[in-house]
């Protein structure tokens, strides 16, 4: 048996959820949305990887959000720690082979408009990968998907539509745009800042590009929503450091939560 399948006969016993949540650096704050029922550490989970970065604790939570049953990813696996663009989306084939059809992503990203400003929202409705990697490259799981996923309309026009209602009804300004991965760990001098907002990106951040590509392949319905925890404005530029990512993303996770939940009701 393959590792996926090895890891997703252990967690299809702790529960049969629809969606998957996987929340983004600092992004934990999210959980308390959650009427959480089993907890695994990652540690715990035959095959899964291990997550060490700050922001991120490194536990699979499965419980009920808006109604619905959910398996909430709490820290992701990232490329500049080292794991390779399959150990990153390991999880979303994991989550392919329990039947997960739905699958809701949160990070953290630098904002590229002036209209983005640190604290607020962001729903992803393009990306652009400048990782120059792909998690389909090497060789091909005809289980998954077809070999070359198209990518017209990655973020699920439905899931985005519902959002918008959603933010609309509760007066939550969810601002839209195109995200683009870098690998990182270092944050874009100026004059990369630059180059992404003349290429059309939004938003910058770490993740979540390898993983929308993965559950693409598998024919996921994606859902992302950027909380923007710092403007990069290659004019006036000001370091961005941890701390404030964190507390920024703390400070639109709750609210993010709310949109996630609010879509929930309404599939
Ligand atoms: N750049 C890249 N990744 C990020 C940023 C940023 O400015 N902020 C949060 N994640």
């Amino acid at each position: 048996m393959n590792r996926e399948l090895i890891t997703a006969t252990y967690l299809q016993e702790k529960g049969t959820p629809d969606t998957a949540i996987i929340l983004g650096t600092g992004l934990g704050i999210m959980e308390k949305a959650v009427t959480a029922g089993t907890t695994i550490d990652y540690s715990d989970i035959p095959g899964f990887p291990e997550s060490s970065v700050e922001g991120h604790s490194g536990k699979l939570i499965f419980g009920s959000l808006g109604g619905k049953d959910v398996v909430v990813m709490s820290g992701r696996f990232h490329l500049y720690e080292g794991y390779t663009p399959k150990e990153v989306t390991f999880p979303i084939r994991v989550f392919h082979r329990m039947g997960i059809r739905t699958l809701f992503i949160s990070n953290a990203a630098g904002g590229l408009r002036k209209d983005l400003p640190a604290g607020s929202m962001m729903l992803i409705t393009d990306h652009i990968n400048l990782t120059s990697l792909n998690p389909l490259m090497g060789p091909h799981d005809a289980t998954l998907g077809p070999r070359f996923p198209e990518m017209t309309a990655p973020y699920s026009r439905t899931l985005n539509e519902k959002a918008r209602n959603f933010a609309r009804e509760k007066k939550i300004t969810l601002h839209e745009g195109t995200y683009a991965q870098v690998i990182g760990p270092s944050l874009e001098t100026a004059a990369e800042t630059r180059m992404l907002r003349m290429i059309g990106a939004d938003a910058v951040g770490m993740s979540t590009v390898m993983e929308v590509i993965q559950a693409r392949q598998c024919g996921m319905e994606v859902l992302a929503i950027s909380a923007i925890t710092n403007n990069n404005d290659p004019d006036n530029y000001e370091p961005a450091t941890i701390e404030e990512v964190i507390a920024m993303a703390e400070k639109a996770g709750p609210t993010i939560a709310k949109i996630f939940s609010g879509v929930l009701e309404k599939k």
